[in-house]
């Protein structure tokens, strides 16, 4: 007869199939253990998450150019846009409109600029002028089979864009990756942004995720016509709360009109304008974010 310490084995045992995650406490961080996202996500090295308190502040464009900053520096990129309801990852790499081509396996990623590969929601409606209605749980579920699905095969770091908040998809997609490396979180510099950055920052912290440093966006905007710097969202703000809460700050970047320019055409700022000062600021903060993991191409 089996001792209840065997059946009970037994029993963790069968819960523990690739399809039935279980929770667990790795790290002081209390994550979902699943199999298959474990299998999918084994060979890339560092996990990034791009996470704002508020809505427009530029999540999208700093993943989408923090992608193009390390695969020019000769990176393995991909990008998960883990914006369900706005999907804005695929028109910023102009692979918009474009369908993933699926297997037995998995689903393969499409391929952007620079080798950047990418899934969003968007490749896969039908009709990317459809809005999605959905509430928590489906998106949650949308979120974990992104995870175990996607063959990403090897890359040096995954990036994943959120939308704003700090609801249903950071707090899945915190306790859905494993091995995480932290979290960014992108603001403007003005007081309002910036009382949302903390709560994210809390969120973070109260998860046990790690908070790689904060962004300051939208920071100052030169006039094209006389030069003339205006600190439109003010300044220093990003960087006052990182010191507050105690998180590295990684950098700032200006206001440019090209940034904008360039993600509508879905082509990479960095390569389009090395010489500007937001594509400088971009590499500088693609050196921070490589000595906070310290590593180094
Ligand atoms: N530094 C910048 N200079 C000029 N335009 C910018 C800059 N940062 C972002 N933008 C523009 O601002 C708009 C909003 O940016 P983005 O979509 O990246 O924000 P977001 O935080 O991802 O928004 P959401 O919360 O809706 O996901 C975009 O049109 C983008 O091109
Ligand atoms: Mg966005």
């Amino acid at each position: 007869m089996m001792s209840k310490e065997e059946k009970d084995e037994k029993s963790v045992e069968k819960e523990a199939t690739p399809e039935k995650p279980k929770f667990k406490v790795s790290g002081g961080r209390l994550i979902i253990e699943h199999k298959k996202i474990a299998e999918k996500m084994k060979n890339i090295k560092h996990k990034i998450v791009i996470m704002s308190g508020k809505g427009g502040v530029g999540k999208t464009t700093v993943a989408v150019n923090l992608a193009f900053a390390f695969a020019w520096k000769g990176y393995q990129v991909g990008i998960l846009d883990a914006d369900i309801h706005g999907p804005d990852v695929p028109k910023m790499l102009g692979v918009e409109g474009q369908h993933p081509m699926g297997g037995p396996m998995g689903i393969f990623p499409v391929i952007g600029p620079l080798n950047i590969k990418v899934m969003s929601m968007e490749l896969l409606l039908k009709d990317p002028k459809t809005p999605i209605i959905w509430r928590g749980p489906l998106k949650m579920k949308v979120i974990e089979q992104f995870l175990s699905d996607v063959i990403w095969t090897a890359l040096d770091f995954l990036i994943c864009d959120l939308p704003p908040g700090t609801g249903d998809e950071p707090l899945s997609i915190m306790q859905l990756i494993p091995e995480l490396d932290g979290i960014i979180i992108v603001t403007t510099p003005q007081d309002v942004a910036l009382l949302d950055v903390k709560k994210a920052i809390t969120m973070a912290k109260q998860l046990n995720v790690r908070v790689l440093g904060v962004i300051e966006n939208m920071a100052g905007f030169i006039c094209p016509h006389c030069g003339k710097k205006t600190y439109i969202f003010g300044v220093g703000g990003g960087e006052e709360a990182a010191k507050e809460m105690n998180v590295p700050f990684l950098g700032r970047l200006p206001l440019d009109m090209r940034i904008r320019e360039v993600s509508d055409q879905g082509k990479p700022f960095i390569v389009e304008h090395p010489d500007s000062e937001a594509a400088k600021s971009f590499m500088q903060i693609v050196e921070k974010i490589e000595e906070e993991l310290g590593i180094k191409i």
